[in-house]
C-alpha cells in the first residue's frame, strides 16, 4: 500500500482521535483503518511539522516492519501497531531507545494489563511466558549529528489466539491475552504504550538511569543463557558466547568462547541449544 492509500479511521475501540488524545494526554491522534505502516505514517506528519507527542494507531497495517526490514505480521483487530513522535535534542546512544521504550511498556503493561510478568530480549523484543508478544522499531531522521525527530513505533499482538498466528511464527510468538490469566483490552494496552513512550517526550538518555537498568537486568530474557549472535538480518555463522547482561548504553555483553567480554551495538541473537563457553 502507497502512503496515499492510507485509510483514515474515524473512532478506533468506540472512540474517535481527538477523545483518545485527551485522555492520553498527547497533542494528536490520528486513527488509520488500514495503513501501509504507522512508523511511515508518523515520520511524513513529522516532516510535516507535527508535534512530538503525536499518535499514529492503524487497526491494520498492510506493510507493516520490524528490525532489518523484516515483515511484521499486523492483521485488523487483534493487535496494536503504533508509532509516536519524539523529539529529542539529541539521541547519543540509538541502541538504548528501544530498550528504553521497552524497559517502560513492560512495566506499564505489567501495572494493569496483563497478569503475566513481560521480559525484554535484546535489542528490541518484548517476551511474556518466553514467547514473542511484541516489538519495537525506533527509526530516526538525521540533520546533521542531530535528531530531527524520532519514530518510536510498538507493535503487540493482544488479542490473537494462538492458532491464528501464522505457522511459521507460531512456536516462538504469542499474544499477551493468550499469555494472560486475566482479561486483556486492546485500549488499556494502548493508553500503557502511550505513556510509557511519552515519558521519554523530554529527552532520551545517553545512558541508562538506576531504575531503568535495574528493570532491565530483571526483565533480560537472555541473561547467563548460552546465545549465538549474528549479524542484525541473522546473516552469517554468528558468535557462540554467554550473554552477561546489558550495558548503560544498551550493548549486549558477550562472554565469547575465547573468554573476551564483547560489547555487541547491534545484531540478531538466538539462544544456543548448549553453552559453549565459559560464562
Ligand atoms: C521487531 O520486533 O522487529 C519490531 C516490530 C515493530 C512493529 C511496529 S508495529 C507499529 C510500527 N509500524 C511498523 O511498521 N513497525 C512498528
Amino acid at each position: 500500500m502507497s502512503p496515499e492509500s492510507a485509510i483514515p479511521a474515524a473512532r478506533w475501540e468506540g472512540q474517535g482521535g481527538e477523545a483518545w488524545a485527551a485522555l492520553w494526554g498527547v497533542p494528536a491522534v490520528h486513527l488509520y483503518a488500514a495503513v501501509g505502516s504507522t512508523n511511515d505514517e508518523a515520520r511524513t506528519l513529522a516532516a510535516d511539522g507535527a508535534p512530538a507527542g503525536t499518535v499514529v494507531l492503524a487497526e491494520e497495517q498492510t506493510r507493516g516492519r520490524g528490525r532489518a526490514g523484516r515483515p511484521w505480521h499486523s492483521p485488523p483487530e487483534t493487535g496494536l501497531w503504533l508509532s509516536v513522535i519524539l523529539r529529542p535534542d539529541a539521541l547519543p546512544s540509538p541502541a538504548l531507545l528501544p530498550l528504553l521504550v521497552g524497559v517502560r511498556v513492560a512495566a506499564a503493561l505489567e501495572d494493569g494489563c496483563i497478569g503475566a510478568p513481560v521480559q525484554i530480549k535484546w535489542p528490541n523484543d518484548l517476551l511474556v511466558g518466553d514467547r514473542k508478544v511484541g516489538g519495537i522499531l525506533c527509526e530516526a531522521v538525521w540533520e546533521g549529528d542531530r535528531p530531527a525527530h524520532v519514530i518510536v513505533g510498538v507493535g503487540l499482538n493482544v488479542g490473537n489466539a494462538p492458532e491464528d498466528l501464522p505457522a511459521e511464527l507460531r512456536a516462538a510468538a504469542s499474544s499477551l491475552a493468550a499469555e494472560s490469566a486475566d482479561p486483556v483490552e486492546r485500549s488499556e494496552v494502548a493508553g500503557a504504550v502511550v505513556r510509557a513512550v511519552t515519558s521519554l517526550l523530554y529527552g532520551v538518555p545517553g545512558e541508562m538511569g538506576e531504575e531503568d537498568r535495574a528493570e532491565l537486568a530483571r526483565r533480560d530474557a537472555l541473561r547467563g543463557h548460552a546465545v549465538v549472535v549474528s549479524a542484525p538480518g541473522g546473516e552469517g555463522e554468528g558468535i557462540h558466547g554467554t550473554a552477561m547482561g546489558i550495558d548503560g548504553q544498551g550493548r549486549l555483553l558477550l562472554r565469547d568462547e575465547a573468554g573476551v567480554l564483547r560489547r555487541i551495538e547491534s545484531g540478531t541473537v538466538r539462544r544456543a541449544p548448549v553453552t559453549r563457553g565459559k560464562p
